[in-house]
């Protein structure tokens, strides 16, 4: 038989099914809202309103593309009447307060939308009396950070320093007692659920404009015709576009839903090692795509902790969901720059043009 492509797996295994997504007013919900669109998938969301101006959410005319809820993931009661009333097939989760930097404001707030979230999620699809399939995107900042040159395995040592990546263990550590307690893989038959983690690093794409994230930082300035602050140049890090892990989510849903078991499992979707560049190289290069701009390095004191390079093994997420990344960080620097250049003139279509494009749909 012909091995099916990657499109063709997707579009096999969500076309008209129901996906529940948390988190779908957020910048990397929004894309994957977007992208099940493409797929023709039912799609209802869960998050707070977009708090970005413009949002991705609202350039794309999100609220037509789902019925979109807006309710907090703390709300227990809420979301397992939306969520069981849904009767989803898969369910993405990707509701958090999603920003270091804001974790060290509010680290209670960060610990009870990220962990007890994550919690009253798991526990409404306890509710649920059909098979479902459950991805709860985490991060790479799970791992207990040990600075060394090596890249991460998915059984490596779960931390975190701040309150942003230790909620995200946290939560990773929550869905292993649900799979555990609640829905073994052992006794599939009895509860027809299979839940699975998901970890990758900060990701680059249009339609970001977080403050504090370099790439959304780097769009205001060129926007605006300034020079752009950059804190540490000589940072190296992952860069990596936010199509490729939203693919390997979608690939690792299709996957627990034809094949089952050994996919109920975590898996990392990070970029090849040779694409770690300093944050220096990345400007260079968007500058270069946007044809003009500078940068400036302020003298800064009193930073908070910012973790070292960390590196994601991807070796599971190839052998398992023939998953690699597709472009390299000087292709996703630029693809995200071209989105911040033409968005204006039509987002939607600019939107839809970049996933079309990556994922090659016919
Ligand atoms: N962007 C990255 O580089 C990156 C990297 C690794 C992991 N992640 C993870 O991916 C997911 C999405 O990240 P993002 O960059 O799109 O973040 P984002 O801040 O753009 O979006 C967060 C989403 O969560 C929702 N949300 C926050 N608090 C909520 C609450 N109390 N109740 C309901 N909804 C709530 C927001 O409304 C929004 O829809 C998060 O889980 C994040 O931790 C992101």
């Amino acid at each position: 038989m012909e091995k099916l492509g990657m499109i063709e797996n997707l579009q096999a295994s969500y076309q008209g099914k129901r996906i529940f997504l948390t988190g779908h007013t957020g910048f990397k919900g929004s894309w994957m809202l977007q992208m099940l669109k493409e797929l023709g998938a039912v799609v209802k969301g869960y998050s707070l309103a977009p708090d970005q101006d413009p949002s991705l959410f609202d350039l794309i005319q999100g609220e037509a593309l789902c019925e979109s809820v807006i309710a907090d993931i703390r709300d227990r009661e809420r979301l397992k009447k939306e969520l069981v009333d849904f009767q989803p097939d898969f369910v993405f989760h990707m509701a958090a307060q999603a920003l270091v930097i804001d974790s060290y404001r509010e680290p209670v707030e960060t610990y009870e939308t990220n962990v007890l979230g994550t919690v009253n999620l798991l526990d409404a699809v306890r509710h649920l009396e059909k098979p479902c399939n459950v991805v709860v995107i985490t991060t790479d900042k799970v791992y207990e950070n040990k600075e060394v040159m090596r890249p991460y395995l998915e059984s490596d040592e779960l931390g975190g320093y701040d309150p942003y990546s230790n909620s995200k263990a946290c939560a990773e550590l929550a869905t292993r007692s649900y799979r555990l307690s609640f829905f073994h893989p052992d006794q599939y038959t009895d509860h027809q659920k299979w839940v699975a983690t998901v970890r990758s690093g900060n990701v680059i794409g249009g339609g970001d404009w977080s403050a504090n994230r370099i790439v959304p930082d780097l769009a205001r300035a060129l926007r605006a015709g300034e020079p752009l602050q950059v804190r540490n140049p000589n940072a190296v890090r992952p860069w990596q576009h936010v199509l490729e892990p939203i693919g390997g989510y979608l690939l690792l849903g299709h996957y627990m839903a034809t094949e089952g078991k050994a996919y109920a499992d975590a898996f990392n979707f990070g970029p090849v090692e040779e694409d770690a560049l300093t944050v220096g190289d990345l400007v260079k290069i968007a500058l270069e795509a946007w044809g003009s701009g500078s940068f400036e390095t302020p003298a800064l004191k009193n930073q908070p902790h910012e973790a070292g390079l960390l590196m994601l093994d991807i070796t599971k997420a190839d052998k398992m969901l023939q998953w690699q990344p597709k472009f390299r960080s000087r292709e996703a620097i630029r693809t995200t720059i071209e989105w911040y250049k033409e968005f204006e003139a039509d987002p939607i279509a600019t939107t839809r043009k970049q996933i079309r494009d990556y994922f090659g749909f016919s």
